[in-house]
């Protein structure tokens, strides 16, 4: 017994040492060795502007080939992968019309711009986005219109936040959770917010523990929310309990404000007064938020990026 934990222990830091140099942003994307670079193809079609939103969030840019080659190895996976026959890339020519550069400001001519013959012909003066084709050739559309699209990380620009063992630096750890947060200052509704936390691989917080919610209400305290335009309802911050999913007694936090919670089937979603008691809200509000990431310990050396890690493991139990 003694000896087979042994031989387990060994194995595995092992195979953490040597696949160290694995390289992984997120479960989601695609490395490209070619290229250095990780994509994802997203199937779900949106316009210009929430396609480019989408992949700030997911923390990459919206996909434009640099060069032929970056063209080439990026169409062979999506011919492998996806059926459908354009996405939109990361080129417009919105600041002035017709002149195309890309969403990091470079001119077209510097990049990929291979033109399908007769393009870009700024159809009907509204063309101001642009699709990239199986083929491999460009055209002008409206950047209303929908499409998929490929959101892009180069490794060079990879940043490993290592106390919260994903790659987005905006995460904070917190030694007395063990967790990471991230404090959102854009207003967003339940779902949306929910969503959010859910692309950055985390999850719409939720107080464990007094300890938890005192973080909470302390990070909501300390946050820079004197300068936000927008309207939403202050004075409250989105949670991840509603009023079907977790039950609130079993989070482990229950307390509730005054006389909460107070809005019965109008107000089915959960939130937290900037006092740290929570209360039910209208899942319609716009309101700020925190997303909460687990941790775990252990996990540093299961980490995803070590996916191979845990088929070594098996065979050392085996033996
Ligand atoms: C991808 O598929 C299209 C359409 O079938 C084809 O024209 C193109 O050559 C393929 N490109 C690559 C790089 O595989």
């Amino acid at each position: 017994m003694f000896r087979s934990s042994y031989i387990l222990i060994f194995v595995l830091l092992v195979g953490a040492i040597a696949q160290r140099d694995k390289k992984f942003f997120r479960k989601d994307f695609k490395y490209i060795e070619e290229t250095q670079s990780f994509y994802k193809i997203h199937t779900i079609a949106k316009n210009f502007e929430d396609a480019n939103e989408m992949c700030e969030i997911e923390g990459a840019q919206l996909f434009y080939p640099n060069d032929d080659t970056e063209a080439n190895a990026v169409i062979s996976y999506w011919n492998l992968t996806q059926p459908f026959d354009v996405v939109f890339i990361g080129i417009s020519s919105q600041i002035v019309n017709g002149v195309f550069e890309t969403i990091d400001n470079i001119p077209i001519s510097d990049v990929y711009n291979k033109w399908e013959s007769g393009e870009p012909n700024n159809a009907g003066g509204e063309e101001n986005c642009v699709q990239l084709k199986k083929n491999g050739v460009l055209n002008d559309v409206s950047c209303d219109y929908k499409y998929a699209f490929i959101c892009k990380k180069t490794l060079a620009s990879l940043q490993w936040n290592k106390y919260c063992h994903m790659p987005n630096m905006d995460y904070e750890y917190s030694e007395r959770t063990g967790k990471c947060y991230k404090f959102h200052l854009k207003p967003a509704n339940w779902a949306e917010a929910y969503a959010k936390c859910s692309w950055e691989q985390g999850y719409l917080a939720v107080a464990d523990s007094q300890t938890e919610a005192d973080y909470l209400k302390e990070i909501t305290e300390k946050a820079p929310k004197d300068n936000i335009k927008e309207d939403y309802l202050s004075g409250a911050v989105l949670l991840g309990f509603h009023n079907r999913g977790v039950k609130l007694e079993d989070s482990g936090y229950s307390t509730w404000g005054n006389a909460q919670p107070d809005g019965g089937a109008k107000e089915k979603c959960g939130s937290m007064f900037y006092n740290g008691q929570l209360n039910d809200i209208n899942c319609d509000s716009k309101a700020l938020f925190i997303c909460e990431h687990d941790v775990d310990i252990l996990g540093s050396l299961f980490d995803e990026r070590f996916a191979a890690l845990e088929t070594t493991t098996e065979t050392a139990v085996n033996v």
